[in-house]
């Protein structure tokens, strides 16, 4: 009698649980297929496709991120705020023939300093910002690509890398930082200022 419950029960188990994975591979099936709808629809033009191609290197980064930060603490985290961790071989990436960097006027990887031409764009975006205005993509074509730019916004969850050093940057945070990139420029940001630019690199 007993074996027969515990069958019943590990049986029924098994159902929602097979149940379960139906539900939820088709959920996921259903979002990949409104996600493609949107990448159709949406990204027409190429400032939308370089515009699309950043949102998801941002949700790929933000997620990996969050989830560092969650589970080794804010100071263990700094290696996974990298764009160049990610090889995004995505469909996007390769649909769109893209190539895409973070750069900024106060930076903390060397390699992340913006060039004279988005430094243009950064100086008129922070312009704009002060004024209460609105900032725009921007695309620049050559012979051979289609260059977008993009604002990349400070929001409350980098204030704890980014932020004011000592309160929001936490001591051990602020160590390990330096050790890493002694000359470090991208810190005692607020929330909402312009934290550097996307640029994304498409092939004609
Ligand atoms: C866990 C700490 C941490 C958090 C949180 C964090 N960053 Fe960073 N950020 C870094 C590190 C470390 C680098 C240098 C990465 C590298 O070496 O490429 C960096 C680099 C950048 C860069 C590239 C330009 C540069 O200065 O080198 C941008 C832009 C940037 N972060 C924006 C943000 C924004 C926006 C947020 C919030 C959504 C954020 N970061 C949250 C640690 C962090």
């Amino acid at each position: 009698m007993k074996e027969f419950y515990y069958k019943t029960f590990t049986m029924m188990q098994k159902i929602s649980f097979v149940s379960i994975l139906i539900v939820s591979t088709t959920l996921l099936i259903s979002c990949n297929n409104s996600a493609q709808k949107e990448n159709k629809t949406v990204a027409s033009t190429p400032v939308e496709k370089g515009l699309n191609f950043a949102m998801q290197t941002k949700a790929v980064l933000g997620k990996a991120l969050m989830n560092a930060i969650n589970t080794k603490g804010t100071e263990n985290a700094l290696a996974f705020c990298s764009s160049k961790a990610y090889h995004l071989t995505d469909s996007v990436a390769l649909s769109i023939n893209a190539d895409i960097k973070r750069v900024s006027d106060k930076n903390r990887n060397p390699l992340n300093f913006a060039n004279n031409e988005e430094l243009t764009y950064i100086v008129k975006a922070k312009e704009l910002l002060i004024k209460g205005e609105k900032v725009n993509p921007q695309m620049t074509e050559t012979n051979t690509e289609m260059i977008g730019y993009y604002p990349i916004m400070m929001e409350n969850m980098c204030l704890q890398c980014h932020g004011t050093a000592e309160t929001e940057v936490l001591p051990n945070t602020l160590e390990k930082i330096n050790s890493i990139y002694p000359n470090d420029k991208a810190i005692g940001y607020k929330s909402g200022e312009l934290r550097g630019i996307w640029v994304v690199k498409m092939k004609k």
